[in-house]
């Protein structure tokens, strides 16, 4: 099956550059890698290209508030992505920009070929608009009170307070979170991209198999409910492209994102002499193209996407492959309990190669979800690569160095063993293929069980004492290094540090796949060196600490004020110190928390600020179960007046620091605060 070489195009989709990476992006990564190296080791040609993702509203907030320019933040952020995937080895043969000429040029060109081609309309929106700030405001961007409970400070569609949804035209007081001002409407030309137009070629593409069954359900309601035309302009100010021929407008960031993936490609194109943009592109391509993007974005990548290219005379994907999501223990990933993982945070404490392991032991061809269990992840690790695979070469290596010169023998003892190991090559590689990489590491690890049992029925150690048994004692020994070879062989994508080691051991030049097949008799190999140890609980404890202290930082009573994404939620009109000297801020012990009946989002907390006790209402229900608040300290509002609320009377308010959802933050007890402590 490997025999005829195929010429492939792999991309993992394109971190936004505002945002650290995390686990849950290291999750598809190692899985695109494994599979791009798998390829490589094939003998196929195979590249694997990559970008960061620099544009939109987002980002342009976020350099204004750290005071600089979009260019900066990108150009920071793309050198922290490429370290922390370097050290996780996953190995791009480029990595590129949203933000670059070969992008802007190819968006250019893709929109020019659609909008000649009719499939682009311009009309007149109506919009919610910041005078202040003189930008047109998303929704998540508009703020007010609730049209159905009246409670203050609710965001853009939906209230925190009573869970209700609405537009946000109908938020009473709507007010700008990035000015405060009251937002005007206002009208400006959009461009539309006419997906209808493309609905026949959509829904026949989206039977040919290239992509996952449940994802074709998911287009299936999408053509039920009808394709809506695509709004693919913004008004300045953005940071993006401007569109050709439209003065002040931009690509939304959508519209240039997966092009990316092309830019990228160009840009590897510049740097070798070996590659022609058009055979990959074009849209008679023979070459295949396979993305790897999470199942939050299939609707871009498998309607937007082959619409686009296919508008634009280009070829379209031969595959999208959706993957689920990461969870740790359990969790969705979250700040406040220490779940949420950076890269770079795990890469200080653990190997990288731990959980590329740990990880496809758990990866299917699905869109199911996958759980980082820590527990599990120490016993997996431990148990299948330092007690199963790195073990046999060391119960090995000594006896071939000391007793045999470092060669292995020159004939196997046990021919019909090693075929095993070769015929179950196949079956591996076919696994790998369909990226069923659960049952490849199933299988490899049963065949290291194999080698295992055999070296403990040889029992070389008990042999090696034995007069007269030195030819004994070379064959399985050397049985041994060539079972070994074969397991690291296959677990070469997964493991390609350990790989590498272990080939530097072999000293037979770097593994491909087809290898195995012979055996190196009579072989000199090198000295063997430990190449992997095991995964210590302290380490685990270690780095979930270290994640979890990142947060309460942001936390503490010194940082309320100062803290939280600027960008999406930026500073409120000036208040004279008079008036801020009015707010009395306390701490509260948490003393009792309790679910409110019909409420989504809301806890009623009985709080102790020092001999008085009050009833508030909090809208922290999606970052903490009560029993994880009682007994915890918070900073409320004492003056606040009380305010009826659909449940009862709430006398006060809690302050909690974070972006939302799940990730607010309270105080952390033992930093020296006592109920009803004044805080300055
Ligand atoms: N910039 C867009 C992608 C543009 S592709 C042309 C984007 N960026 S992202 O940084 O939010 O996400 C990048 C990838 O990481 C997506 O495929 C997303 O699904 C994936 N993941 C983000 N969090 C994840 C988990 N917790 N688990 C698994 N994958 C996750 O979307
Ligand atoms: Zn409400």
């Amino acid at each position: 099956m490997s025999d005829q070489p195929r010429t492939i195009l792999i991309t993992s989709a394109l971190p936004y550059a505002n945002g650290p990476i995390h686990l849950g992006h290291m999750l598809e990564h190692i899985q695109t890698d494994i599979w791009s190296r798998f390829q490589k080791m094939r003998g196929h040609n195979c590249l694997f290209v990559c970008a960061d993702d620099a544009h939109g509203t987002p980002i342009m907030l976020r350099a204004q508030s750290e005071g600089i320019t979009p260019e900066q933040l990108i150009e920071k952020s793309s050198r922290e992505h490429q370290a922390d995937f370097a050290d996780f080895a996953i190995g791009f043969d480029n990595y590129h920009s949203t933000h670059s000429e070969e992008n802007r040029t190819l968006a250019a060109m893709i929109y020019t070929r659609l909008r000649d081609a009719g499939h682009i309309n311009s009309r007149t929106i109506k919009q919610a608009f910041d005078p202040e700030k003189e930008m047109f405001l998303p929704d998540r961007f508009i703020k007010g009170e609730c049209p159905k409970c009246g409670a203050a400070d609710q965001y853009g569609d939906n209230c925190e307070a009573c869970g209700a949804t609405y537009s946000p035209t109908e938020l009473k007081n709507a007010v700008s979170a990035l000015s405060g001002a009251k937002p005007v409407e206002k009208e400006s030309e959009h461009f539309f991209f006419k997906l209808g137009d493309f609905e026949a070629m959509l829904k026949a593409w989206s039977t040919e198999g290239h992509i996952q069954k449940e994802v074709a359900n998911k287009l299936n309601e999408w053509f039920e409910g009808g394709l809506q035309e695509w709004d693919i302009s913004r008004d300045a100010p953005y940071f993006g492209f401007e569109i050709p021929d439209a003065p002040g407008k931009y690509f939304y960031v959508w519209l240039d994102a997966p092009v990316g993936y092309m830019a990228s490609f160009k840009n590897l194109c510049s740097q070798r002499d070996d590659l022609n943009f058009d055979d990959y592109w074009g849209a008679d391509s023979k070459t295949e193209l396979y993305h790897f993007i999470g199942k939050d974005i299939a609707y871009f990548h498998t309607l937007f996407w082959p619409a686009m290219l296919t508008g634009a005379k280009l070829r379209t994907p031969t595959a999208v492959f959706c993957h689920g999501f990461l969870t740790v223990n359990g969790a969705k990933m979250s700040k406040s309990r220490g779940t949420f993982i950076m890269a770079r945070t795990y890469l200080e404490h653990l190997n990288p190669e731990y959980l590329r392991y740990y990880l496809a032991a758990k990866m299917s061809n699905d869109l199911s979800d996958m759980d980082l269990n820590m527990e599990d992840f120490m016993l997996r690790v431990n148990s299948d690569l330092v007690g199963k695979v790195v073990n046999i070469a060391s119960r090995c290596a000594g006896f071939i160095k000391k007793r045999f010169n470092g060669k292995l023998s020159e004939s196997l003892s046990e021919p019909a063993l090693y075929a095993e190991f070769v015929t179950q090559g196949e079956s591996i590689a076919q696994q790998y293929e369909k990226r069923e990489f659960g049952h490849a590491m199933r299988n490899i690890m049963a065949l290291a069980d194999k080698a295992n049992q055999y070296i403990d029925e040889r029992q070389p150690w008990v042999v090696a004492k034995e007069q007269g048994k030195d030819e004994a004692l070379h064959a399985i020994c050397s049985m041994g290094i060539h079972m070994f070879r074969a397991l690291i062989c296959y677990l070469k994508p997964v493991l390609p540090t350990t790989a590498e080691k272990a080939e530097a051991f072999l000293n037979a030049g770097e593994l491909s796949w087809n290898d195995v097949k012979e055996p190196l008799l009579g072989h000199e190999i090198n000295k063997f060196k430990p190449l992997m140890t095991r995964v210590e609980q302290e380490k685990v404890d270690a780095m979930l600490a270290a994640s979890q202290q990142h947060l309460e930082r942001i936390a503490t009573p010194a940082t309320v004020t100062a803290s939280g994404p600027l960008a999406d939620d930026p500073i409120k009109e000036e208040v004279s110190f008079d008036d801020f000297a009015k707010i009395d801020l306390r701490i509260a012990r948490i003393v009792k928390a309790e679910h409110v009946k019909k409420a989504d989002k809301l806890l009623q907390l009985t709080l102790d600020i020092g001999g008085e006790t009050r009833t508030v209402f909090a809208g922290i229900k999606s970052a903490y179960a009560p029993e994880d608040l009682e007994g915890k300290l918070t900073v409320m509002v004492a003056n606040l007046a009380p305010r009826k609320m659909r449940f009862g009377l709430s006398e006060g308010m809690v302050l909690a620091a974070g972006p939302g959802g799940e990730e607010l933050w309270i105080l952390n007890p033992d930093e020296g605060a006592q109920p009803g402590m004044r805080v300055k």
